[in-house]
């Protein structure tokens, strides 16, 4: 990807994030304090940092796995393809998931994730994601938790990237091209 220049300005604080998951961890507690293990799914590569602060919030027996999707925009942007890159290593029939991503855009990874997963009949099947763009939506998909709902905005941090820039900043920002 070509880079234009640009500037990152704070949307929401690291300190607003860390409060906000942990009121996530303690509803999703809630749900599944009866379970006798949550395997918590993360998709790769955005949600890295939410599920290490999730996971740790959560006190309940937790199984970590992770899941490689990506989706490819074509002609018609509503019939994207997702495809699987890396699945996940345990399997899930009968038990209880929690699939954490990043950002619900327009929803094809997640109907994607979500048909395939449950598929394999798991128990109970659940998401949370940390950030909501209900405005781009093109899928009826929805979260069960949801951190924050953002406008139609390019963010990044805290796991999320521009062109695979800005992972590690412990905020979440907006980009802003200043050309
Ligand atoms: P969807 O299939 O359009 O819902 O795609 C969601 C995925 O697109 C997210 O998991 C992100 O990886 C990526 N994405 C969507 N919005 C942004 C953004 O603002 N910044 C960075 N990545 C984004
Ligand atoms: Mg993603």
């Amino acid at each position: 990807m070509t880079q234009r220049p640009y500037v990152i300005d704070e949307m929401i604080s690291a300190k607003a994030i860390a409060a906000r998951v942990e009121a996530l961890a303690q509803e999703i507690h809630a749900h599944f304090a009866d379970t006798d293990k949550l395997v918590v799914v993360g998709l790769l590569r955005g949600s890295f940092v939410f599920i290490a602060d999730l996971v740790r919030e959560l006190h309940l027996p937790v199984e970590v796995d992770f899941l490689e999707a990506s989706s490819y925009g074509n002609a018609t942007e509503s019939s994207r393809e997702v495809r699987i890159f890396k699945d996940l290593r345990g399997e899930i029939e009968g038990r209880d998931v929690l699939v954490v991503e990043d950002i619900i855009d327009t929803g094809h990874t997640l109907k994607h994730v979500l048909h395939l997963l449950g598929g394999r009949n798991p128990h109970r099947l659940k998401v949370c994601a940390l950030l909501d763009k209900p405005s781009r939506r093109e899928v009826p998909v929805k979260a069960d938790w949801v951190g924050f709902e953002i406008p139609d905005e390019f963010v990044v941090g805290y796991g999320i990237d521009y062109a695979q820039h800005n992972r590690n900043l412990p905020f979440i920002g907006k980009v802003r091209f200043t050309e």
